[in-house]
Protein backbone atom coordinates (compact mmCIF):
# COMPACT_ATOMS: atom_id res chain seq x y z
CA UNK A 1 0.00 0.00 0.00
CA UNK A 2 1.59 3.56 -0.87
CA UNK A 3 1.69 6.02 1.85
CA UNK A 4 -0.47 8.90 2.39
CA UNK A 5 1.43 11.58 1.27
CA UNK A 6 1.52 9.75 -2.33
CA UNK A 7 -0.14 12.44 -4.32
CA UNK A 8 -2.11 11.71 -7.70
CA UNK A 9 -3.15 14.90 -9.09
CA UNK A 10 -6.41 14.51 -10.65
CA UNK A 11 -7.31 17.39 -13.35
CA UNK A 12 -11.32 17.41 -13.16
CA UNK A 13 -11.49 15.61 -10.28
CA UNK A 14 -15.31 17.03 -9.59
CA UNK A 15 -16.59 15.58 -12.49
CA UNK A 16 -18.74 12.14 -12.74
CA UNK A 17 -15.92 9.85 -13.69
CA UNK A 18 -12.99 11.88 -12.06
CA UNK A 19 -14.74 12.08 -8.58
CA UNK A 20 -15.41 8.27 -8.82
CA UNK A 21 -11.98 7.90 -9.60
CA UNK A 22 -10.69 10.23 -6.75
CA UNK A 23 -12.94 7.52 -4.05
CA UNK A 24 -11.11 4.67 -5.31
CA UNK A 25 -7.44 6.61 -5.55
CA UNK A 26 -8.53 6.94 -1.80
CA UNK A 27 -9.53 3.43 -1.09
CA UNK A 28 -6.08 2.37 -2.46
CA UNK A 29 -3.84 4.49 0.04
CA UNK A 30 -3.41 7.95 -2.35
CA UNK A 31 -4.49 11.07 -1.65
CA UNK A 32 -6.18 12.85 -4.85
CA UNK A 33 -5.76 16.07 -5.24
CA UNK A 34 -8.41 17.68 -7.10
CA UNK A 35 -7.64 20.53 -9.70
CA UNK A 36 -11.26 21.96 -10.99
CA UNK A 37 -12.81 25.21 -12.73
CA UNK A 38 -16.10 23.73 -11.72
CA UNK A 39 -17.32 24.55 -15.36
CA UNK A 40 -19.54 21.08 -14.51
CA UNK A 41 -17.97 19.60 -11.63
CA UNK A 42 -19.60 19.82 -8.01
CA UNK A 43 -17.96 20.65 -4.71
CA UNK A 44 -20.04 18.26 -3.07
CA UNK A 45 -18.21 15.21 -5.37
CA UNK A 46 -14.74 16.15 -3.87
CA UNK A 47 -14.52 14.17 -1.00
CA UNK A 48 -11.23 12.41 -0.39
CA UNK A 49 -8.38 14.79 -0.23
CA UNK A 50 -7.46 18.74 -1.32
CA UNK A 51 -8.95 20.58 -4.16
CA UNK A 52 -7.36 23.49 -6.15
CA UNK A 53 -10.00 25.83 -7.74
CA UNK A 54 -8.33 26.55 -11.20
CA UNK A 55 -8.52 26.24 -14.59
CA UNK A 56 -6.12 23.86 -16.78
CA UNK A 57 -5.27 26.87 -19.22
CA UNK A 58 -3.65 28.20 -16.33
CA UNK A 59 0.03 27.08 -16.91
CA UNK A 60 1.88 28.93 -13.75
CA UNK A 61 -1.43 27.75 -11.16
CA UNK A 62 -0.47 23.96 -13.05
CA UNK A 63 3.18 24.26 -12.38
CA UNK A 64 2.96 25.85 -8.58
CA UNK A 65 0.23 22.94 -7.80
CA UNK A 66 2.54 20.48 -9.49
CA UNK A 67 5.40 21.71 -7.17
CA UNK A 68 3.47 22.33 -4.08
CA UNK A 69 1.87 18.40 -4.07
CA UNK A 70 4.96 17.01 -6.01
CA UNK A 71 2.53 14.25 -7.01
CA UNK A 72 3.50 10.50 -8.57
CA UNK A 73 1.38 11.32 -11.47
CA UNK A 74 -1.54 13.36 -13.32
CA UNK A 75 -4.74 11.80 -14.56
CA UNK A 76 -6.66 14.18 -16.56
CA UNK A 77 -10.26 14.10 -16.95
CA UNK A 78 -10.65 17.36 -17.39
CA UNK A 79 -12.65 18.28 -20.61
CA UNK A 80 -15.54 19.52 -22.50
CA UNK A 81 -17.44 16.40 -23.41
CA UNK A 82 -20.66 17.17 -25.81
CA UNK A 83 -19.84 15.21 -28.92
CA UNK A 84 -23.19 16.81 -30.39
CA UNK A 85 -22.08 20.04 -28.81
CA UNK A 86 -18.81 19.64 -30.44
CA UNK A 87 -20.52 19.66 -33.88
CA UNK A 88 -21.75 23.45 -33.51
CA UNK A 89 -19.08 24.85 -31.32
CA UNK A 90 -15.94 23.01 -32.54
CA UNK A 91 -14.28 26.31 -31.02
CA UNK A 92 -14.33 25.52 -27.70
CA UNK A 93 -13.54 21.79 -27.94
CA UNK A 94 -10.14 22.77 -29.24
CA UNK A 95 -9.64 25.30 -26.83
CA UNK A 96 -10.45 23.17 -23.74
CA UNK A 97 -9.33 19.85 -25.00
CA UNK A 98 -6.50 20.50 -26.65
CA UNK A 99 -4.97 23.92 -25.95
CA UNK A 100 -6.12 22.86 -22.50
CA UNK A 101 -4.01 19.56 -22.68
CA UNK A 102 -0.93 21.60 -24.19
CA UNK A 103 -1.04 23.73 -21.23
CA UNK A 104 -0.85 21.06 -19.24
CA UNK A 105 1.89 19.00 -20.70
CA UNK A 106 3.56 21.93 -20.84
CA UNK A 107 3.71 22.39 -16.69
CA UNK A 108 4.40 18.51 -16.65
CA UNK A 109 7.06 19.39 -19.06
CA UNK A 110 8.80 21.43 -16.29
CA UNK A 111 7.92 19.43 -13.48
CA UNK A 112 8.71 15.62 -12.12
CA UNK A 113 6.42 14.57 -12.93
CA UNK A 114 6.64 11.79 -15.63
CA UNK A 115 3.23 9.43 -15.36
CA UNK A 116 0.50 10.61 -16.83
CA UNK A 117 -3.43 8.75 -17.67
CA UNK A 118 -5.34 10.48 -20.61
CA UNK A 119 -9.35 10.28 -20.41
CA UNK A 120 -9.91 9.45 -24.08
CA UNK A 121 -12.39 8.06 -26.14
CA UNK A 122 -14.21 5.47 -28.40
CA UNK A 123 -14.71 8.64 -29.95
CA UNK A 124 -11.54 8.59 -31.24
CA UNK A 125 -12.26 5.06 -33.72
CA UNK A 126 -15.96 6.82 -35.05
CA UNK A 127 -18.54 4.80 -36.82
CA UNK A 128 -16.83 1.84 -37.34
CA UNK A 129 -18.19 -1.48 -39.12
CA UNK A 130 -15.96 -3.50 -37.38
CA UNK A 131 -16.85 -4.84 -34.35
CA UNK A 132 -15.76 -5.47 -31.18
CA UNK A 133 -13.46 -2.44 -31.50
CA UNK A 134 -9.66 -3.27 -31.55
CA UNK A 135 -7.54 -0.17 -30.08
CA UNK A 136 -5.40 -0.73 -33.46
CA UNK A 137 -8.82 -0.13 -35.38
CA UNK A 138 -8.76 2.95 -37.82
CA UNK A 139 -9.46 5.89 -36.32
CA UNK A 140 -11.83 8.07 -37.39
CA UNK A 141 -13.46 10.66 -35.70
CA UNK A 142 -16.97 12.28 -36.86
CA UNK A 143 -17.05 15.07 -35.06
CA UNK A 144 -14.73 17.76 -33.29
CA UNK A 145 -15.05 15.93 -29.90
CA UNK A 146 -13.76 12.43 -30.85
CA UNK A 147 -10.79 14.24 -33.14
CA UNK A 148 -9.75 16.90 -30.25
CA UNK A 149 -9.26 13.92 -28.00
CA UNK A 150 -7.08 11.88 -30.81
CA UNK A 151 -5.26 14.80 -31.70
CA UNK A 152 -3.90 14.55 -27.60
CA UNK A 153 -3.42 10.93 -27.76
CA UNK A 154 -1.23 12.18 -30.39
CA UNK A 155 0.67 14.92 -28.23
CA UNK A 156 1.38 12.87 -26.03
CA UNK A 157 3.73 10.70 -28.38
CA UNK A 158 5.48 13.93 -28.65
CA UNK A 159 5.64 14.71 -25.06
CA UNK A 160 7.43 11.33 -24.77
CA UNK A 161 9.85 12.07 -27.01
CA UNK A 162 10.53 15.43 -25.42
CA UNK A 163 10.49 14.99 -21.79
CA UNK A 164 10.16 11.37 -21.24
CA UNK A 165 6.33 11.59 -20.52
CA UNK A 166 5.00 7.84 -19.52
CA UNK A 167 1.31 7.71 -20.13
CA UNK A 168 -1.64 5.61 -20.85
CA UNK A 169 -4.49 6.65 -23.28
CA UNK A 170 -8.23 5.67 -21.57
CA UNK A 171 -10.94 4.81 -24.63
CA UNK A 172 -13.65 4.60 -22.08
CA UNK A 173 -17.19 3.47 -23.97
CA UNK A 174 -20.21 4.91 -22.48
CA UNK A 175 -19.92 5.54 -18.62
CA UNK A 176 -22.84 4.67 -16.79
CA UNK A 177 -24.27 4.44 -13.54
CA UNK A 178 -23.03 5.37 -9.69
CA UNK A 179 -20.98 4.31 -6.94
CA UNK A 180 -23.02 1.61 -5.46
CA UNK A 181 -22.50 3.07 -1.95
CA UNK A 182 -24.72 5.94 -2.87
CA UNK A 183 -22.07 8.42 -1.88
CA UNK A 184 -21.29 10.17 -5.24
CA UNK A 185 -22.88 9.51 -8.74
CA UNK A 186 -23.81 12.44 -11.52
CA UNK A 187 -25.10 15.64 -11.17
CA UNK A 188 -24.72 17.18 -14.97
CA UNK A 189 -27.82 19.00 -15.35
CA UNK A 190 -28.18 18.82 -18.73
CA UNK A 191 -27.25 15.29 -19.63
CA UNK A 192 -26.85 13.78 -23.08
CA UNK A 193 -25.91 10.07 -22.70
CA UNK A 194 -28.65 7.49 -22.53
CA UNK A 195 -28.62 6.57 -18.58
CA UNK A 196 -28.67 10.15 -17.26
CA UNK A 197 -31.38 11.13 -19.66
CA UNK A 198 -33.69 8.09 -18.46
CA UNK A 199 -32.77 9.05 -14.92
CA UNK A 200 -34.26 12.79 -15.51
CA UNK A 201 -37.21 11.32 -17.64
CA UNK A 202 -37.97 9.01 -14.58
CA UNK A 203 -37.25 11.65 -12.50
CA UNK A 204 -40.15 13.83 -14.15
CA UNK A 205 -37.30 16.30 -15.12
CA UNK A 206 -38.04 15.67 -19.08
CA UNK A 207 -41.02 14.20 -20.40
CA UNK A 208 -40.04 12.17 -22.37
CA UNK A 209 -36.98 10.03 -23.99
CA UNK A 210 -36.30 10.18 -27.72
CA UNK A 211 -34.98 6.80 -29.34
CA UNK A 212 -33.49 7.86 -32.07
CA UNK A 213 -33.16 5.22 -35.06
CA UNK A 214 -35.30 1.90 -35.01
CA UNK A 215 -34.22 0.40 -37.61
CA UNK A 216 -31.08 -1.26 -37.42
CA UNK A 217 -30.02 -4.13 -37.95
CA UNK A 218 -30.15 -4.97 -34.51
CA UNK A 219 -31.83 -7.86 -33.04
CA UNK A 220 -34.64 -5.06 -31.73
CA UNK A 221 -34.21 -2.11 -34.20
CA UNK A 222 -32.27 -0.19 -31.99
CA UNK A 223 -28.55 0.87 -31.62
CA UNK A 224 -26.41 -0.81 -29.32
CA UNK A 225 -23.19 0.42 -27.06
CA UNK A 226 -20.93 -0.46 -24.45
CA UNK A 227 -21.98 0.68 -21.59
CA UNK A 228 -19.45 0.30 -18.66
CA UNK A 229 -20.23 1.21 -15.14
CA UNK A 230 -18.11 4.30 -13.49
CA UNK A 231 -16.82 2.35 -10.95
CA UNK A 232 -15.36 -0.01 -13.44
CA UNK A 233 -13.39 2.88 -15.19
CA UNK A 234 -12.12 4.37 -11.62
CA UNK A 235 -10.88 0.61 -11.19
CA UNK A 236 -9.46 0.41 -14.31
CA UNK A 237 -7.58 4.18 -13.46
CA UNK A 238 -6.03 2.56 -10.63
CA UNK A 239 -5.05 -0.78 -13.29
CA UNK A 240 -3.07 1.90 -15.30
CA UNK A 241 -1.58 4.08 -12.53
CA UNK A 242 0.13 0.74 -11.32
CA UNK A 243 0.89 -0.12 -14.80
CA UNK A 244 3.04 2.93 -14.87
CA UNK A 245 3.93 3.29 -11.86
CA UNK A 246 5.67 -0.46 -12.57
CA UNK A 247 7.73 0.43 -15.30
CA UNK A 248 5.30 0.17 -18.31
CA UNK A 249 5.33 1.55 -21.79
CA UNK A 250 2.95 4.11 -23.21
CA UNK A 251 -0.26 2.74 -24.78
CA UNK A 252 -3.48 2.83 -25.60
CA UNK A 253 -6.37 1.02 -23.59
CA UNK A 254 -10.17 0.07 -24.28
CA UNK A 255 -12.52 0.35 -20.98
CA UNK A 256 -15.44 -1.20 -21.98
CA UNK A 257 -17.14 -4.41 -21.04
CA UNK A 258 -17.50 -6.27 -24.59
CA UNK A 259 -21.31 -6.70 -24.18
CA UNK A 260 -23.39 -4.51 -25.29
CA UNK A 261 -26.75 -3.56 -24.49
CA UNK A 262 -29.66 -2.25 -26.84
CA UNK A 263 -31.86 1.22 -26.28
CA UNK A 264 -34.87 -0.78 -25.88
CA UNK A 265 -32.87 -3.48 -23.12
CA UNK A 266 -31.94 -0.44 -20.95
CA UNK A 267 -35.11 1.36 -21.03
CA UNK A 268 -36.53 -1.61 -19.73
CA UNK A 269 -34.27 -2.05 -17.31
CA UNK A 270 -34.47 1.86 -16.12
CA UNK A 271 -38.47 0.56 -15.72
CA UNK A 272 -37.40 -2.54 -13.74
CA UNK A 273 -34.67 -0.48 -11.38
CA UNK A 274 -37.39 3.09 -10.79
CA UNK A 275 -40.54 0.57 -10.70
CA UNK A 276 -42.70 3.15 -13.37
CA UNK A 277 -42.65 2.74 -17.24
CA UNK A 278 -40.64 4.82 -19.01
CA UNK A 279 -42.28 7.24 -21.66
CA UNK A 280 -40.47 7.56 -24.76
CA UNK A 281 -40.77 8.43 -28.62
CA UNK A 282 -39.40 6.55 -31.66
CA UNK A 283 -37.60 9.27 -34.01
CA UNK A 284 -35.65 8.96 -37.18
CA UNK A 285 -31.86 8.57 -36.62
CA UNK A 286 -29.46 10.55 -36.31
CA UNK A 287 -26.23 11.39 -38.78
CA UNK A 288 -23.33 9.34 -37.77
CA UNK A 289 -24.69 7.26 -35.43
CA UNK A 290 -23.67 4.00 -36.24
CA UNK A 291 -25.64 0.73 -34.76
CA UNK A 292 -23.26 -1.02 -32.94
CA UNK A 293 -20.43 0.30 -30.66
CA UNK A 294 -18.72 -2.16 -28.40
CA UNK A 295 -14.98 -2.75 -27.45
CA UNK A 296 -12.85 -5.20 -27.76
CA UNK A 297 -11.09 -5.87 -24.28
CA UNK A 298 -8.46 -8.36 -24.51
CA UNK A 299 -5.68 -5.83 -24.24
CA UNK A 300 -6.99 -4.39 -21.22
CA UNK A 301 -6.66 -7.62 -19.51
CA UNK A 302 -3.79 -8.70 -20.95
CA UNK A 303 -1.77 -5.12 -20.35
CA UNK A 304 -3.64 -3.76 -17.10
CA UNK A 305 -5.27 -7.27 -15.12
CA UNK A 306 -8.38 -5.25 -15.89
CA UNK A 307 -11.53 -6.66 -16.50
CA UNK A 308 -14.95 -4.99 -15.74
CA UNK A 309 -16.64 -6.51 -12.96
CA UNK A 310 -20.83 -4.72 -13.03
CA UNK A 311 -21.41 -5.63 -16.04
CA UNK A 312 -25.18 -6.23 -15.92
CA UNK A 313 -26.95 -3.39 -17.13
CA UNK A 314 -29.32 -3.27 -14.51
CA UNK A 315 -26.56 -2.85 -11.75
CA UNK A 316 -25.63 0.02 -13.92
CA UNK A 317 -29.40 1.32 -14.40
CA UNK A 318 -29.90 0.62 -10.67
CA UNK A 319 -27.32 2.30 -9.21
CA UNK A 320 -27.88 5.16 -11.58
CA UNK A 321 -31.14 5.70 -10.12
CA UNK A 322 -30.39 5.20 -6.30
CA UNK A 323 -28.01 7.94 -6.37
CA UNK A 324 -30.79 10.32 -7.71
CA UNK A 325 -33.01 9.38 -4.77
CA UNK A 326 -29.78 9.73 -2.64
CA UNK A 327 -29.18 13.07 -4.58
CA UNK A 328 -32.56 14.40 -4.47
CA UNK A 329 -32.66 13.82 -0.73
CA UNK A 330 -29.44 15.51 0.08
CA UNK A 331 -28.65 18.36 -2.22
N1 LIG B 1 -18.96 10.29 -19.73
C1 LIG B 1 -18.55 9.45 -20.71
O1 LIG B 1 -19.30 8.54 -21.10
C2 LIG B 1 -17.18 9.59 -21.32
C3 LIG B 1 -16.84 8.72 -22.36
C4 LIG B 1 -15.55 8.84 -22.92
C5 LIG B 1 -14.67 9.79 -22.43
N2 LIG B 1 -15.03 10.63 -21.42
C6 LIG B 1 -14.05 11.61 -20.95
O2 LIG B 1 -13.90 11.47 -19.54
C7 LIG B 1 -13.57 12.73 -18.94
C8 LIG B 1 -14.51 12.98 -17.77
O3 LIG B 1 -15.84 13.01 -18.26
P1 LIG B 1 -17.09 13.16 -17.26
O4 LIG B 1 -18.23 12.42 -17.87
O5 LIG B 1 -16.69 12.86 -15.87
O6 LIG B 1 -17.40 14.73 -17.44
P2 LIG B 1 -17.63 15.88 -16.35
O7 LIG B 1 -18.09 17.08 -17.12
O8 LIG B 1 -18.49 15.39 -15.25
O9 LIG B 1 -16.16 16.11 -15.79
C9 LIG B 1 -15.23 17.01 -16.36
C10 LIG B 1 -14.61 17.81 -15.23
O10 LIG B 1 -13.60 18.65 -15.76
C11 LIG B 1 -13.78 19.97 -15.26
N3 LIG B 1 -13.23 20.88 -16.28
C12 LIG B 1 -13.66 21.04 -17.57
N4 LIG B 1 -12.90 21.98 -18.18
C13 LIG B 1 -11.99 22.40 -17.28
C14 LIG B 1 -10.94 23.36 -17.32
N5 LIG B 1 -10.72 24.11 -18.42
N6 LIG B 1 -10.18 23.56 -16.22
C15 LIG B 1 -10.42 22.84 -15.09
N7 LIG B 1 -11.41 21.92 -14.98
C16 LIG B 1 -12.19 21.72 -16.06
C17 LIG B 1 -15.27 20.12 -15.06
O11 LIG B 1 -15.62 21.14 -14.13
C18 LIG B 1 -15.63 18.72 -14.54
O12 LIG B 1 -15.47 18.63 -13.14
C19 LIG B 1 -13.66 13.76 -20.07
O13 LIG B 1 -12.35 14.01 -20.55
C20 LIG B 1 -14.47 13.06 -21.13
O14 LIG B 1 -14.18 13.53 -22.43
C21 LIG B 1 -16.27 10.56 -20.86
Amino acid sequence: MPRKTQNILVLGGAGYIGSHTCKALSQQGYTPVVYDNFSSGNKSLVKWGPCVEADIHDTDKLKQTLTKYAPLAVMHFAASIAAGESVYYPEKYYANNVAGSNSVLTAIKESNVRHFIFSSSAAVYGALKQQPIKESAEKNPINPYGRSKLIVEQMLGDFETACGLKHVSLRYFNAAGADPAGEIGNVQKNPTNLVPVLVHVQAGILKKLEVFGTNYNTPDGTAIRDYIHVSDLADGHIAALKYLLAGGNSDAINLGTGRGASVREVIRSMEHASGKKVRFKDVARRAGDPPKLVADVKKARRVLGWTAKRVDIDTITRTAWNWHLEYGKNY
